[in-house]
């Protein structure tokens, strides 16, 4: 099981993408599970959205319940990528149990750093193709046609909670919450940062030489 770590905008999602085609196996966002329960206004939906319109996270025991039955399912069975979970130190514990219970113990946490001012950049330009969920960005990573998806000629869409506000909220909330997870899992000696400053490309490949020696 892979986990990427890392502050709002840090390219989880960017990664996770390319990383899942290359091993092959699923990419799982909590984000995008959430944002699609919104969008079908679903009883999880509607018990999240409040929370992530302001920036902060959803209870622990209304996202672990969902990502305990996602990784459960056959095409997990040879791994999986998950991205936005854990996100405390509670959801960390609980996935250890997860994981233990069906004998996959074998985890590699793979935390991307970057500087907070880049972060808001990143976030502010950020652009989703509302079809195939390709992620863009208006400064670093253009489409060919503005607002215009390259690969399926989606529309692409802000996401709600990349304005300055909610974004600031984001950014709290993982220094309170997500932090102490990350100095819970360094202290097992059980983290590998990733500079995840430069062109994507650059940043797989980190990831790459990582995955490789592990
Ligand atoms: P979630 O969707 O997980 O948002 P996040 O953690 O804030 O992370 P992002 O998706 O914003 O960033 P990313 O690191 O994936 O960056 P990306 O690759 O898109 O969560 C949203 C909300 O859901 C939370 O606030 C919370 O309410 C709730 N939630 C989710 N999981 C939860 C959990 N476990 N517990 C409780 N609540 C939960 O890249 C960002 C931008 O940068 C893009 O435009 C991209 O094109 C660009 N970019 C990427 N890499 C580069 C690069 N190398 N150079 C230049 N630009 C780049």
């Amino acid at each position: 099981m892979l986990v990427f770590l890392g502050p709002p905008g840090a390219g989880k999602g960017t990664q996770a993408r390319v990383i899942s085609k290359e091993l092959g196996i699923p990419h799982i966002s909590t984000g995008d599970i959430l944002r699609e329960a919104v969008r079908k206004e679903t009883s999880l939906g509607l018990a999240a959205k409040a929370k992530m319109d302001r920036g902060d996270l959803v209870p622990d025991d209304v996202i672990s319940g969902i990502v305990e039955e996602r990784i459960g399912e056959p095409d997990c069975r040879e791994g999986a990528i998950l991205d936005g979970f854990p996100r405390t130190i509670a959801q960390a514990q609980f996935l250890d149990q997860v994981l233990q219970r069906s004998g996959r113990n074998n985890v590699l946490l793979l935390n991307l750093q970057l500087d907070p001012k880049v972060v808001i950049k990143r976030l502010a330009g950020r652009r989703t193709c509302s079809k195939c969920g390709e992620i863009y960005n208006i400064y670093f990573n253009p489409p060919r046609q503005e607002g215009i998806c390259d690969k399926d000629g989606g529309p692409l869409v802000q996401r709600k909670d990349d304005n300055e506000e909610t974004i600031r909220q984001r950014l709290l909330a993982y220094e309170q919450e997500t932090v102490p997870l990350i100095e819970y899992y360094r202290r097992k000696n059980a983290l590998h940062d990733i500079n995840g400053n430069g062109e994507p490309e650059a940043i797989t490949e980190r990831l790459l030489g990582i995955l490789k020696n592990a």
